[in-house]
């Protein structure tokens, strides 16, 4: 069996992207925490990715964006933000999440691997890719969240601050 079909999330119609988000969260999306963190930004392209069924149908989005931790210098850390990840609900448990995840990190450009961050379930995101809260307790972001679900993956954490605020990548 082949695995889930992956395209670059630019050739999908942003209003079908729209639409799938609406279906697999809750009404009010637009208002957490996570939007917030990188308000004003536009997904990047190269490690954006849409999964679709076997009838070429539209069933699962991931998009990255890019932000920053701004430690109490005013100093900018780049990170990538990772998610929304979304899989429609009569879809989901078919491994097409985990195929948009994985897709999405083996994208990241090895000679310069940002760090990524997220706000999701530390079990899942956790178990497959290694993401942590370890490294996030210091941080604060513009909007209420839960600590634990604060979550961070990065190759050598030894170059994460300890304090900062998370948001949108202004250069
Ligand atoms: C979270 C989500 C993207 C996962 O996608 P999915 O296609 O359903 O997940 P997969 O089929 O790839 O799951 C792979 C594994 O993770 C497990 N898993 C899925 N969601 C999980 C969660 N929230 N916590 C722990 N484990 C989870 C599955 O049981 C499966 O385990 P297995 O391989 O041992 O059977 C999807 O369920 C979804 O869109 N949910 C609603 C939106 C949302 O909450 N998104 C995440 C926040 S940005």
């Amino acid at each position: 069996m082949s695995g889930p079909n992956l395209i670059p999330l630019d050739a999908v119609d942003p209003a079908m992207v729209e639409e799938l988000l609406d279906r697999a969260f809750e009404p009010g999306r637009h208002t957490r925490t996570a939007y917030k963190i990188r308000e004003g930004m536009d997904w990047l392209p190269g490690l954006s990715f849409a999964a679709l069924d076997n009838d070429g149908l539209l069933v699962g989005t991931i998009q990255c964006w890019p932000v920053a931790l701004t430690d109490p210098n005013g100093r900018a850390h780049p990170m990538i933000m990772v998610g929304p990840v979304a899989v429609l609900p009569d879809q989901q448990g078919g491994g097409y999440g985990k195929a948009l995840m994985t897709a999405a990190i083996a994208a990241l450009d090895p000679r310069a691997p940002l760090p990524q961050v997220m706000i999701g379930d530390p079990e899942y995101y956790g178990r497959f890719w290694g993401f942590s809260a370890e490294q996030t307790g210091g941080w604060t972001v513009p909007g209420p969240y839960e600590k634990h679900r604060l979550l961070v993956r990065c190759d050598n954490p030894a170059v994460l601050p300890a304090v900062g605020e998370l948001g949108p990548w202004r250069r």
